[in-house]
């Protein structure tokens, strides 16, 4: 509900060169109940409205020094007083005289003689519009900002829906795989040792033939000649070896995914950052090793390898969703692969031989504060300021349509400051590359 304006008491400036006039009317202020002040000219009724702040003026047209219209353009060009109302009083019944106070600012005017009753009934009206205007901006104020507030929520919850259900879905998608390599790997590489143990009899079988039994027969010679069972004999067991490697790196792997993807949604558990780490760089290994020789003769496909190099510190155990944070050390470190990436795109045409591209990861410990803090930082292509400064914008980004999203960003930003009561801040120079330093509390 809007209070009647008119129960406390009002302040009418009257500004009249006549005593008379200025009798007459403020004593039928006064019969209101409201207070009158007074000028006789119109600068010192400017003067009056700067510092006194009446809640309406009743402005007489034609007095001496300056004279009504020029005190109303001087009222309403001065940002302090342009919304006091201002009401004409005119002896002229000349009608343009009424439509010029009109036009310059005025809300009203009555015309002299005064007849008391219209002069109060006018008053009435026009603070009562006066007063719901203002309301009304109040209103509209409040309201602009709490829908701006409405709407910043909601981007925030907006991400959050997008972040866990790329959580759910990625999270689940990536243990899935983990998992479902896990047991196949586990039985060819059971397997694998048997197969060694299998290979090596026969060999060994093979020999003692060869020993024992000297006079051979032909077809068995030509067929040691035609499958060259030296070589046989000489390459299986490397090949042996090379599977076992392979099968050791796909364990990694899948104990990677699972390591990564540990989806702990609904509570903190404590976790070792590092292993999350590893686990990320395990999964981006493909993007981090360069495309070998043959590709480099592709001059614009040419991708000179990443060098990472990691300085870990002893940290304890950090109370998180592990799941989360590490998402957000792919988000950085894809960010900055990407960006070595681009730079590589632009400069393949001139085939530039930059400085070797590296990511270095620093940890560090402050058991003062109990924090963690983690530096990832790159000697990439860096960053204008004006990006700079809306990286942890939802949906800002620089990369082409299909290629980014721009929520990388803003979601790390969610899941260290909002889910995890850390810091996350960017330092980039362009040309110099990009450091990203996020603090967590233990
Ligand atoms: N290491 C970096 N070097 C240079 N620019 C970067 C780096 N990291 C981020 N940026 C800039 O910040 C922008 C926003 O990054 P963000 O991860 O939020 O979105 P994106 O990578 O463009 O898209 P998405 O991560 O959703 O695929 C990028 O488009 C890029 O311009
Ligand atoms: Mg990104």
């Amino acid at each position: 509900m809007i209070a009647d304006p008119l129960t406390k008491p009002m302040h009418i400036l009257l500004v009249d060169d006549n005593p008379n006039n200025l009798k007459v009317l403020s004593e039928a202020i006064l019969g209101c109940g409201w207070k009158a002040l007074m000028a006789t000219d119109g600068e010192s009724a400017i003067e009056q409205t700067e510092y006194a702040h009446p809640d309406l003026i009743l402005l007489d047209v034609m007095m001496p020094g300056i004279d009504g219209f020029e005190t109303c353009r001087r009222l309403k060009a001065n940002p302090h007083t342009q919304n006091t109302p201002v009401i004409f009083m005119t002896a002229l019944a000349d009608a343009t005289d009424k439509v010029k106070g009109l036009e310059i600012g005025a809300v009203d005017y009555i015309t002299k003689p005064f007849q008391q009753e219209e002069v109060i009934a006018r008053l009435k009206l026009h603070l009562k519009i006066s007063h719901l205007t203002r309301t009304l901006e109040q209103r509209v104020q409040e309201r602009t900002a709490q829908l701006t507030q409405s709407v910043r929520e909601l981007q925030q919850t907006q991400l959050q829906l997008i972040q866990s259900e790329k959580m759910s879905t990625l999270g689940q998608l990536v243990a899935g795989i983990g998992h479902e390599i896990n047991n196949p790997v586990g039985f060819i590489s059971g397997n694998c040792s048997h197969i060694e143990q299998y290979v090596n009899d026969l060999l060994r079988l093979i020999h003692l033939y060869q020993e024992k039994l000297p006079h051979r027969d032909q077809d068995i010679d030509e067929l040691v000649d035609e499958i060259d069972l030296d070589y046989i004999t000489q390459d299986l067991p490397k090949l042996l070896a090379s599977m076992a490697q392979g099968i050791d790196r796909l364990k990694e792997m899948s104990l990677s995914l699972r390591t990564f993807a540990r989806s702990d949604i609904s509570s903190k558990i404590e976790y070792q950052i590092h292993e999350g780490i590893n686990s990320t760089l395990m999964l981006l290994k493909h993007r981090l090793k360069g495309n070998g020789v043959d590709a480099k003769r592709l001059v614009d496909r040419h991708r000179s390898k990443i060098e990472v190099v990691t300085q870990y510190s002893e940290l304890p155990p950090i109370t998180c969703y592990p799941g989360q944070l590490n998402q957000v050390f792919m988000n950085i470190i894809a960010n900055a692969i990407d960006a070595f990436e681009e730079c590589d795109r632009k400069h393949s045409a001139q085939q530039v031989v930059a400085q070797a591209k590296t990511i270095t990861i620093t940890t560090s410990v402050d058991t003062h504060k109990e924090t963690v803090t983690i530096c990832i930082q790159d000697n990439g292509p860096g960053m204008l300021p004006e990006v700079k400064a809306r990286i942890f914008e939802p949906s800002f980004t620089t990369k082409p349509v299909g290629k980014g999203t721009g929520l990388g960003l803003a979601i790390s930003h969610q899941i260290i400051v909002n889910k995890h009561n850390g810091q996350i801040n960017c330092l980039s120079i362009p040309g110099q590359g990009t450091s990203f330093i996020i603090t967590l509390p233990i």
